[in-house]
């Protein structure tokens, strides 16, 4: 596949994998990209735990799910992440950013307005959605073949220290390549990040993989193959939009914006 393709191609996936296991080629091939990413001092300071144990997966699956159910039922996944939200194709043509929840059942779309109000969260508890939307992450993490958990060196990963950006910058590039090589083994990834976002769910994640202690777990992701179709979830978004580049690029200033190249 041509480079430029698979930067334009790559994409996080929403929906399920096949089950077939991820070969350990590809794997190999995975971890070898991510080595040859970019890192201060080429110190490398990232780690991998690549896991493929069934009941490791399991278990990680039951927490993401409870995770889900738990932030989409508190009403903390709402508040913090509404910026991101657009519920029509107008609103994403004029933002150009965030997540279109393109797919939502019937029953849910005359209530999108109302989603970030005390309102709307006591109708989507009542219709329990969390618990909806929680076993359907279960699910889909549990019927990845593979995932990986990403952790820094806390050695070079010190933050508040100018090592931590280092480090998330290197962490960051070592997933890219990851992530472009998925698209180029007609693979997916999306990150698996429901743990973190509830206290204490990360640390049973921390501990069931036995991160050591000169270690920090940053990120976990599920891969796999793409099914030839892909299936939607029921409650699904897309975010391919991106920013028009005169909203991102400035030229010899920002006090220029960078207009040449938005119609292209
Ligand atoms: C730091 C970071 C955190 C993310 N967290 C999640 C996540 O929790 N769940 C998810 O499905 N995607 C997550 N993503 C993927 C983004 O939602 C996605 O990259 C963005 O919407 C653009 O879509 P694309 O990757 O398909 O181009 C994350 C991406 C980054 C870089």
């Amino acid at each position: 596949m041509e480079f430029l393709d698979v930067v334009r191609r790559r994409k996080t996936t929403n929906g399920p994998f096949r089950p077939d296991p991820v070969s350990r080629e590809h794997q190999r091939l995975l971890m070898e990209v991510a080595g040859r990413a970019p890192s201060q001092l080429n110190s490398q300071p990232w780690r991998f735990v690549i896991v493929e144990d069934r009941a490791t997966i399991d278990r990680i699956a039951s927490i993401s799910g409870e995770s889900m159910t738990e932030a989409m039922s508190n009403g903390t996944f709402f508040e913090r992440y509404k910026p991101y939200f657009r519920f029509s194709a107008d609103e994403m043509a004029e933002k150009r950013s965030g997540m279109l929840f393109d797919k939502l059942p019937a029953l849910l779309r005359p209530f999108t307005k109302q989603v970030f109000t005390s309102r709307g969260q006591k109708l989507m508890n009542g219709l329990r959605v969390p618990q909806t939307l929680g076993e359907e992450n279960r699910k889909l993490v549990a019927g990845s073949p593979l995932l990986l958990g990403v952790m820094l060196d806390r050695s070079e990963y010190r933050p508040g220290e100018l090592s931590s950006f280092y480090s998330l910058f290197s962490m960051g590039a070592a997933m890219e390549n990851v992530w472009l090589t998925t698209v180029e083994l007609g693979m997916g990834i999306q990150f698996v990040s429901f743990p973190m976002e509830v206290p204490g769910k990360w640390q049973l994640i921390v501990d069931l993989l036995g991160v050591p202690d000169d270690l920090e777990l940053m990120a976990v992701y599920r891969l796999g193959y793409l099914p030839a179709e892909q299936v939607r979830p029921a409650i699904d978004w897309s975010s391919r939009e991106r920013k028009k580049p005169s909203q991102y690029v400035f030229r010899n200033s920002c006090a220029t914006p960078e207009t040449e190249w938005d119609g292209e």
